[in-house]
């Protein structure tokens, strides 16, 4: 984290009693406080539905700042900085009353007119606040406004579109921070480090080296509390047309002219348009969709996907997907990028596995020792690090040779505790720096992407479902889709070893 100091700002959040604030919006905000990154000029305006004092408002932070395992030293001075309004979302009066409570704040804690609006609440009422925020006249102040919004951003192109739209009647696209929390992700946010900062990669980041790109992003959580939001998203539109296609345009760019925010997003939206679509029956022959069973995650029974809450007992939603994107420009032609996610796995972890091409002539080859290709593993979670899968002689065996990695932890030479992605972003959103946020055109090439995929997944029931048992891997199918181009999937499992 950079050692400034954010500037004086009001943080409002919209969904202030939910779920997102107490898990991740209150300990991110008061670690970047404990840290000093956060300005002594700060309020906290917790805005939603429940009638709540501020007395119980203020307890409900403390819980959850208590629940964080951060050093509790600092709670009571953060807390005298959190108030709270219960509002409703539709009626203008509501908006009236916050404004007037901001404008007291602005002057209580001398915040000089800027402001936040965090969006952490359910997605249908976004255009309805944004729009009564500028009618009412909450963003008419003498510094920033801004408005960060929590995904899911639409849930097609169509939908997006209009909510793009219905926001920027009020505010500007240089004000919109999407969240897509990967991209706070430290090891995310170190790809690009990884191949523009070393001589070593970046002349071999290309077709002639590269066979082929896997990215896994696997869960043991199961779908839980969540089915009524996730019958209507799957695994595709939760994580692909984000948080996955994120990864893809970070690892298949092209070195920015510099690392300001318009040029790195340019170069992504870049990727984002050379990404071969595939539609109709094709999507068949890239795309993989599977959704799990009963089984037994970290040795404990689980219940299939359409045995959970508020899920349709005949359910056609994916809760995992693998598919094999192609990029189709000079430098990725023929590599293929495979993507692979899913609820209810053996493990959780994130990880990228670059995998290089062979060597011309393997001189070292004989029947007993084959030789390992070259991989370079970016482990993005629960473990963050690099390593480098090399070929070394095997100690006093003549010219065998044996496999050897090359590793860097980033917990153990940086300390224990990397930021989490939400105080990272929620600090960057204070600075005004919005590289680690979703610009509109990549939102809209992704949902391009996704909606050819979801398109045809909709219209074609997936006989097979539910096709693979909770605690596995996926289905079958997914290990065919690479088998059928020569390659593997790579056992994320194998590579913590
Ligand atoms: C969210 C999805 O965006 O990302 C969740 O909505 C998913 O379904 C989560 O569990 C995964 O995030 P992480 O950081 O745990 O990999």
């Amino acid at each position: 984290m950079k050692q400034d100091k954010t500037p004086p700002t009001l943080i409002m959040i919209f969904g202030a009693t939910g779920d997102l604030a107490k898990r991740k919006l209150f300990p991110s905000l008061y670690q970047l406080y404990l840290k000093g990154n956060l300005s002594d000029q700060f309020a906290v305006l917790g805005v939603g539905r429940r009638e709540w004092s501020q007395e119980q408002f203020r307890e409900h932070v403390r819980s959850a700042l208590q629940n964080s395992a951060h050093s509790n030293d600092q709670i009571e001075l953060f807390i005298e900085h959190c108030v709270y309004q219960s509002h409703d979302v539709t009626d203008s009066r509501s908006y009236i009353q916050l404004k007037e409570l901001a404008n007291e704040l602005d002057e209580n804690f001398t915040l000089e007119g800027n402001r936040i609006f965090y969006l952490a609440m359910a997605p249908e009422f976004f255009g309805t606040i944004t729009d009564h925020l500028k009618q009412d006249g909450l963003t008419d102040t003498n510094g920033f406004c801004r408005l960060v919004i929590e995904k899911p951003f639409g849930h097609d192109l169509p939908s997006a579109g209009a909510l793009n739209e219905q926001i920027r009647k009020s505010f500007s696209e240089e004000q919109i921070y999407r969240i897509d929390h990967y991209l706070g992700k430290e090891m995310v946010q170190n790809i690009e480090v990884i191949r523009f900062a070393n001589a070593l990669f970046e002349p071999l980041w290309n077709s002639r080296f590269i066979s082929n790109i896997q990215i896994t992003s696997s869960e043991t959580l199961g779908v839980e509390e969540r089915g009524r939001y996730y019958e209507t998203s799957g695994a595709l539109r939760d994580m692909v047309q984000n948080h996955m296609l994120q990864m893809v345009a970070l690892l298949a760019m092209e070195p920015p002219i510099n690392l300001s925010t318009d040029e790195i997003r340019s170069e992504k939206v870049r990727v984002l348009r050379s990404m071969r679509p595939v539609e109709g029956k094709e999507v068949d022959d890239y795309f993989v969709r599977g959704q799990y069973g009963p089984g037994i995650v970290n040795g404990k029974e689980v219940k299939g996907y359409r045995e959970g809450a508020n899920v349709d007992a005949a359910s056609n939603t994916e809760t995992f997907v693998a598919g094999k994107v192609m990029i189709d420009n000079f430098r990725w032609a023929g590599v293929p990028f495979f993507i692979r996610t899913g609820k209810s796995m053996a493990v959780k972890s994130t990880k990228i596995v670059v995998q290089f091409k062979d060597i011309p002539m393997n001189l070292y080859y004989n029947k007993e020792h084959s030789l390992d290709p070259n991989l370079l593993v970016i482990h993005i979670q629960p473990d963050e690090g690099i390593t480098l899968h090399l070929n070394a002689k095997k100690t006093s065996e003549g010219v065998n040779t044996q496999p050897v990695k090359l590793s860097y932890s980033a917990s153990s030479v940086d300390g224990i505790n990397t930021p989490e992605a939400y105080e990272k972003l929620l600090f960057d959103c204070i600075m005004g720096d919005a590289t680690n946020f979703t610009h509109w055109d990549e939102v809209r090439r992704s949902w391009s992407f996704v909606d050819k995929i979801s398109d045809h997944w909709e219209s074609t029931k997936e006989e097979s479902f539910p096709n693979y048992e909770s605690g596995g891997m996926g289905p079958d199918k997914s290990h065919k889709l690479l088998a059928d181009e020569g390659f593997e999937w790579w056992s994320v499992g194998e590579l913590d070893k």
